[in-house]
């Protein structure tokens, strides 16, 4: 399922933005029309919330009506050079994360040329548009569906209601590697296994979750009866989802470590190294629109996966961004957070966790 953006000015489309809205959710899921951003939160940085709605879009309609680009406020200032106009930064994150742009002009508007427009929207000019007439309202906006279904990104950033023969397929792949790993007697953590007669620990959750979260390893609880996050974090994690509307069963959960380490200390090289490969098939599988992770080792292994310039910063910096990247089966997001038991230890840092679980809101 796709997402779609529809960026706009009430002032200058409101009424064509309503009538288009009508014909697109016979088409596409509400729920993935996105017209505005609901709830800024005081103390949240407004355009990065904006760069985030924008940046987990497939599609991006700009809608252009005839007072689009002259619209000024009170003191004759033009609004689309304000620093904090909204349509203006929605439209430099689209084309900034490449996404597919669609000037749709409508009440007769003209595209505007590249020199009346801000230089960092400049090449807006340059998408062909598709103009959407009073008189002929249908038939130019079937026109408009067309286009943008024939355009749309091969592997959209959302799935949503898979239908059960894969989701069956999913589960059956995810029991042969739990018995790959049950049987992985060459992993630098078997003998403390067996001795301690603990379980390893593959992860649980939705086979086909959007949200795939990566902790660091099982600890003493988790590693006596198999399952992740069982303990004091998990129940942190449970709460923090619950409090953006999400369940436990419907993300995945699992670690970058797939045993336990003694003394639950920090994971050794040649641990990391061995897990990878397992880690790699969970995210075959269940193939994620976002992977969340959960401290800094977990982190690190994805971001050097993936490649992306991001891959040698500090948690500190990251936590809460969204950072893009690209999988064989299509684009995703990370996005890197403290891991909960911070909080267990340091109370101070449970809100700022909390507030990085809300970026979660983009992808339900
Ligand atoms: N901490 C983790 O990183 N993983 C778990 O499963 C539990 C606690």
């Amino acid at each position: 399922m796709s997402r779609i953006f529809i960026n706009y000015r009430r002032a200058d489309s409101e009424g064509h933005v309503g009538r288009l809205y009508d014909h697109l959710v016979q088409h596409f899921r509400p729920d993935d029309i996105f017209m505005d951003i609901s709830s800024i939160e005081p103390g949240q940085d407004f355009v990065q919330v904006l760069e985030d709605a924008v940046a987990t879009c497939d599609i991006f309609l700009a809608i252009i009506g005839s007072r689009w680009l002259t619209l000024a406020n009170a003191e004759g200032e033009r609004r689309l050079d304000l620093w904090n106009d909204f349509v203006r930064i929605e439209i430099e994150s689209a084309l900034k994360h490449d996404k597919l742009v669609i000037p749709v002009l409508v009440g007769g508007a003209k595209m505007p040329s590249p020199d009346d427009l801000p230089a960092t929207i400049a090449s807006l000019s340059r998408r062909n548009a598709i103009e959407v007439s009073h008189q002929r309202f249908g038939y130019d906006v079937q026109k408009l569906i067309e286009t943008m279904k024939s355009q749309l990104p091969a592997h959209s950033s959302f799935k949503k209601q898979a239908d059960p023969e894969v989701i069956y397929k999913k589960q059956e792949a995810l029991k042969d590697l739990r018995i790959e790993l049950v049987g992985a007697t060459d992993s630098p953590l078997y003998q403390f296994r067996n001795e301690n007669r603990y379980f390893p620990v593959i992860g649980e959750g939705n086979p086909d979750a959007n949200i795939f979260f990566m902790g660091e390893a099982p600890g003493h609880l988790e590693a006596e009866v198999g399952k992740p996050f069982v303990g004091q974090s998990g129940q942190l994690l449970e709460e923090w989802l619950a409090g953006v509307g999400i369940k436990r069963e419907d993300v995945f959960l699992t670690n970058i470590l797939l045993d336990r380490p003694p003394k639950n200390r920090d994971p050794l090289p040649e641990e990391l190294q061995f897990y990878e490969k397992f880690a790699d098939q969970l995210l075959d599988i269940i193939q994620p629109a976002v992977i969340v992770t959960l401290g800094r080792f977990a982190m690190q292994y994805i971001l050097k996966k993936l490649d992306v310039p991001e891959k040698k910063g500090k948690i500190s910096d990251q936590h809460g961004k969204l950072i893009k990247a690209q999988l064989p089966y299509g684009e995703i997001h990370v996005l890197p957070m403290f891991h909960p038991a911070l909080a267990l230890y340091a109370a101070s840092k449970k809100d700022m966790i909390k507030a990085d679980f809300e970026k979660l809101r983009l992808f339900i």
